[in-house]
């Protein structure tokens, strides 16, 4: 499977988590923000144009390499 096809998800856990894409290449910098309210869920893939993806929030990133939950307090 080339890293094209693999996606990952993101499950917020309250409102206004920020998903952020981040451009492949020699200048990285963010392209496209999405905003999640809880309970949404964005499916997403690395891409040609995006090879970085920051969360903002309190959410749960699943990958194919495992589940992660960032820290928010
Ligand atoms: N137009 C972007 C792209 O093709 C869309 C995208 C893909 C994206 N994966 C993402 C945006 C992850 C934010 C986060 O690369």
């Amino acid at each position: 499977m080339s890293n094209e096809n693999e996606f990952f998800v993101i499950k917020a856990k309250e409102n206004g988590v920020n998903v952020i894409g981040l451009t492949r290449g020699t200048d990285t910098r963010f392209h496209h923000s999405e905003k999640l309210d809880k309970g949404e869920v964005m499916i997403a893939q690395f891409t040609e144009h995006t090879s970085a993806v920051k969360v903002r929030g309190k959410a749960v990133i699943q990958t194919r390499h495992g589940e992660i939950q960032t820290d928010k307090d």
